[in-house]
């Protein structure tokens, strides 16, 4: 009998995603499989179940595309985290559901392509019996056990992209910018993105931030006749040590906006008039569009090692890079806390000594 496996994304799209599926799919296929694709993320397992078939033949062309053909969603009743990060049990009935409509269809595990809160929802659904396989994903890049996501570079190429533009546009109007990118919980995209794209400072979740330092370092700027700042700021960054977020935390996830805005006013208020400042959200611009190179090939090698584990029967897994080679982790592991930005980081160290400030 031909075996079928499920290929599922939940959470927050990014640049990769359909590279991944199209790569399993199409690996997968010469090895004896056949494949369902699971629609708008956990919900798909759920009833009423909403899937497709995934042959060689529909997933051509699709490797380059942004987004996800399977759709996803990151709310609803099959959330591994919640709030913010906080591990959540998915009630049983839930679980039983899910597991019924596999059986149902013939399905006898998942390949989940998920950041850390699919990923738990993933291993829950793993101890009523269902093979899982899952695959990093997220713009992030704070998934521990892998040293690279998949869409991460992407992410961080829209930065660049942005501080380019926005060089010009401050150094023509001797102004100072707050550009805002994404990373509530981790400031890779921040300190990679800001690296690469010559922000003069780069505030990160990990690190609080003194506003008079920070404005100190802007004076001295302008003394060296550097009239114009770039600040890349991640939107979890901490200001007066509080968060620019929205939501309870209890029943669905925080959003995170503002920490430019707020930034912006805090630095008027304190020497009001002398810096022109403007600020910029760059937003889903970050996870929206095709894969950059670098992204398809490692979306590519991931599918094909994520095809490879479930053949091994290797069960509970992630596919992970590491020193530059493909490999397997425990999902527990992957999900247990997410990787911070440390000051060990040959990115901090390089920020560091070309006087970046970061805090
Ligand atoms: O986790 C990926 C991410 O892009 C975060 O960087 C960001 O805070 C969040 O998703 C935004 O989620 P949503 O699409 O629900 O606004």
């Amino acid at each position: 009998m031909t075996r079928k496996i499920g290929i599922l994304n939940s959470g927050g799209d990014c640049a990769g995603l359909n590279t991944v599926i199209a790569s399993v799919v199409k690996f997968g296929s010469t090895l004896g499989y056949e494949f369902v694709g699971f629609e708008k993320g956990w919900e798909g397992i759920l009833n009423p179940p909403m899937y497709r078939e995934l042959n060689q033949t529909n997933v051509k062309g699709i490797s380059f595309q942004g987004g996800t053909i399977l759709r996803t969603a990151n709310k609803g009743r099959f959330a591994g985290k919640v709030g913010d990060g906080q591990h959540n049990k998915i009630p049983d009935e839930v679980l039983q559901e899910a597991k019924s409509n596999l059986d149902n269809l013939g399905v006898e595990g998942l390949i989940v392509l998920g950041g850390d809160g699919t990923l738990s929802a993933a291993l829950q659904l793993a101890e009523y019996g269902v093979n899982i396989v899952g695959v990093p994903k997220t713009i992030d890049n704070d998934l521990s056990s892998t040293d690279q996501t998949f869409g991460f570079s992407s992410a961080v190429d829209v930065v660049v992209e942005a501080l380019d533009r926005i060089h010009t546009t401050a150094s023509s109007h001797e102004r100072t910018f707050i550009v805002e990118c994404m990373g509530r919980g981790a400031g890779w995209i921040a300190l990679t993105g800001g690296l690469a794209g010559g922000a003069n400072a780069i505030l990160m979740p990990e690190f609080d931030f003194s506003i008079d330092g920070l404005i100190a370092h802007m004076r001295k700027r302008r003394e060296e006749q550097s009239y114009s700042t770039i600040i890349l700021i991640a939107e979890g960054a901490k200001i007066d040590q509080k968060s620019s977020m929205k939501g309870t935390g209890e029943s669905h996830e925080l959003r995170y906006s503002g920490a430019s805005e707020a930034l912006m006013e805090e630095i008027e208020s304190r020497v009001p008039g002398e810096f022109e400042l403007r600020n910029v959200v760059l937003g889903h611009t970050q996870r929206g569009g095709s894969p950059n190179s670098e992204d398809r090939i490692l979306a590519k090698r991931y599918g094909v090692a994520a095809m490879e584990a479930y053949d091994r029967s290797d069960y509970g897994s992630m596919v992970c890079l590491k020193n530059g080679r493909m490999t397997i982790c425990s999902i527990a592991d992957a999900t247990h806390e997410i990787k911070n930005v440390t000051k060990e980081t040959f990115q901090y160290d390089v920020a560091k000594k070309l006087n970046i400030f970061m805090h």
